[in-house]
Formats: structure tokens, sequence, C-alpha cells
């Protein structure tokens, strides 16, 4: 069964929302939630075929779906300037989804930035700063955090530098930073009417989610054993659901942090949540703003 949606739909009609990684898992769900809604959702991917595919489930849920796909690759800041020209249309709301979870030290993006960095924090960096001429005055950024931004610290003055450790600390590392980009830009924007906020989903699992045609192929077998994780865990249209609030709810707020409300935040409905000292800190937050705008080449 599908994570039950939170508002009625059509009550997005008129708004459009980019989410990036829409092709698969949460970015996927966030989409599905979004068009079920109302939204016209612009899909960000770098695989056309995937998008396409994932365009066709949706739109078998929602037949009537305003969806356009969005050639993006968040590993190539080539690739995001060409899609941020491409837009041509206001923006409401950008879900800043798409995101790398395990590499080797060794692995690069295209500009030859760590990989999960790179493509988690850097192209994301990179992307709302060239959208944020098409953002209507009420414009809404939501960056997706992780539990794992406690694993690490960030020390923006290395920011790209070679690793060693394991590859989840590294994840955590790519995610802290986002995670204090977008705190940085609520404050950034705090004297205006846009906002900044950050959403995590918890702890999101493929055998848990609902099949969609094309999309994760998850044998019936696994899905049986893996049903009775269900207390603790979820499926990934349930970490969507965090994502998707904080990307529309009026009670979300400029600098806000959301997660699941259950067990060490793995699961349940949305509420706010806690973020580290390190995210928040305004000086960490410049100073990777800084280290960003040197390592892209873009000023937002
Ligand atoms: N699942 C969880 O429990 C969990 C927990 C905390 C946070 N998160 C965060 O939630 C987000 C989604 O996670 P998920 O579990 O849904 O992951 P997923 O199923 O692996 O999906 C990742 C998505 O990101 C896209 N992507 C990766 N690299 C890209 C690039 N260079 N350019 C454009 N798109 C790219 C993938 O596209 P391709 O199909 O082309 O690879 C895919 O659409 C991530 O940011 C992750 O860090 C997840």
């Amino acid at each position: 069964m599908d994570a039950a949606p939170l508002t009625p739909a059509g009550d997005l009609r008129g708004r459009t929302v980019l989410v990036t990684g829409a092709n698969a898992g949460i970015g996927y769900w966030c989409a599905e939630q979004l068009a079920a809604r109302g939204a016209r959702v612009l899909l960000g991917c770098r695989s056309s075929e995937r998008a396409q595919t994932a365009a066709s489930a949706i739109r078998s849920r929602v037949p009537d779906a305003e969806l356009h796909v969005l050639a993006l690759d968040l590993g190539s800041l080539d690739s995001i300037t060409h899609a941020a020209a491409e837009v041509g249309e206001r923006i409401e709301v950008v879900i800043c989804n798409a995101g790398v979870k395990a590499a080797d030290p060794a692995a690069r993006t295209s500009d030859g930035f760590d990989l999960m960095v790179g493509t988690n924090f850097l192209g994301h960096f990179a992307l709302v700063a060239q959208l944020e001429p098409l953002f209507t005055p009420d414009a809404r950024v939501v960056a997706v955090g992780s539990i794992a931004h406690r694993f690490a610290r960030l020390d923006p003055a290395t920011l790209d530098a070679p690793w060693s450790g394991s590859s989840l600390r590294q994840y955590g590392r790519s995610k802290a930073l986002l995670m204090a980009f977008a705190f940085e830009l609520a404050r950034r924007w705090s004297d205006s009417s846009r906002s900044a906020v950050v959403a995590h989903p918890g702890y999101a699992v493929d055998p848990l989610t609902p099949p969609r045609p094309g999309l994760a192929h998850v044998s019936g077998f696994l899905r049986a054993l893996t049903a009775p994780t269900r207390v603790l865990v979820q499926g990934k249209d349930g970490g969507a659901l965090p994502i998707v609030h904080a990307a529309t709810s009026a009670e979300v707020v400029n600098g806000d942090y959301w997660g699941p409300g259950g067990l060490l935040e793995f699961r349940g409905a949305p509420r706010r949540v806690t973020a580290s000292d390190e995210v928040r800190s305004p000086t960490t937050g410049a100073a990777v703003w800084a280290a960003a705008e040197r390592l892209t080449g873009v000023r937002p």
C-alpha cells in the first residue's frame, strides 16, 4: 500500500516543482505525489530513458500529470548550466534530491570533484545559483538531508580534499555540506518571502516500496523477507512524505528542518527535527558557501 497522501489532490495546480533525481527512489515518489496534487513537475534526470520510464510510471497512476523531463547530470557543471538555461519558466520549488550514497575515494565527477561531494552538494549549489533568476517571489528550495550528516566533520577549507575512512562518513559529509548550504541560503533569504529548508527521509528502502512499472525490481521473496522490518523502516514512498511536506506545507518556514516523527526518525509522519550545531552554524555556512563558489566558479 502507498504511504497516505497528506493533502487533497489538486491543491498544487499552477505550481512548478523541479525534482532532481526524479527517475528513481525517493525522487520518483516526490514527483508522483506532487503530480497527484496537480503540480507541474520537472523531472531533473541524467538518463532520458530512465526519466521517460519514470514519467510513464507516474502517468499510469496520474493520467493527467503535467510532467517535463529536464536533462540534468549533477556531476557535470556543463550539464547543470545547460539545464538551468533550458528551464525557461518560473519555478516555485526545487527539491535537491539526487544523491550518490556510496563511492570509493577515487570516484570523481566529470569536473574532477569527489563524486559524493560533487554530486550531492556542489552540483546542487551550482544548480540553485543558476536557477535563481527563475524563482518566484515565494520560491522554496528543499535540500534532502540525512541523519548521516551527524557522522562527519565538515571542514570547509578542505571541502574537496582526498578522503580516507568509510564511504558512509564521506557520504555524511556530502549531506552535511548540502544542509549547511541550505541553512546559509535561509539566512541570506531571511528578508525575502523566499525560503530554504531541509528535510530528510528517514530510513527508506526499495523492498518496502510499492512496485511501479520499470522502476526498481524487487523479488516477491525479498519483499516477504523484508516485510517485518516495516515496524522500524519504510518504503521510499514514505521517505518522500517529509520532503513533499517541507516543499508544500504552509506550516513550514524558512530555515526549518523536517523528518519522520517515529523512533530514531527512521519512519513516520513528518515533524520538525533537530540538525547538528555544525550545519546550523553561520560561520560554517559562510565558509561552505565561499568554498563552493571557488570550486564551481558559480556565484549566486
Ligand atoms: N533512502 C534513504 O534511506 C535515505 C536516507 C537519507 C537520505 N537519503 C537521500 O535521499 C536522496 C534519494 O535517495 P534514494 O534512496 O531515493 O536513492 P536512489 O534510489 O539511489 O536514487 C538516487 C537518484 O539520484 C540520481 N542521481 C545520482 N547521481 C546523479 C547525477 N549525477 N545526476 C542526476 N541524478 C543523479 C539517480 O539517478 P540514476 O538512476 O541516473 O542513477 C536516482 O534518480 C539522496 O539524496 C539520499 O542521500 C536517502
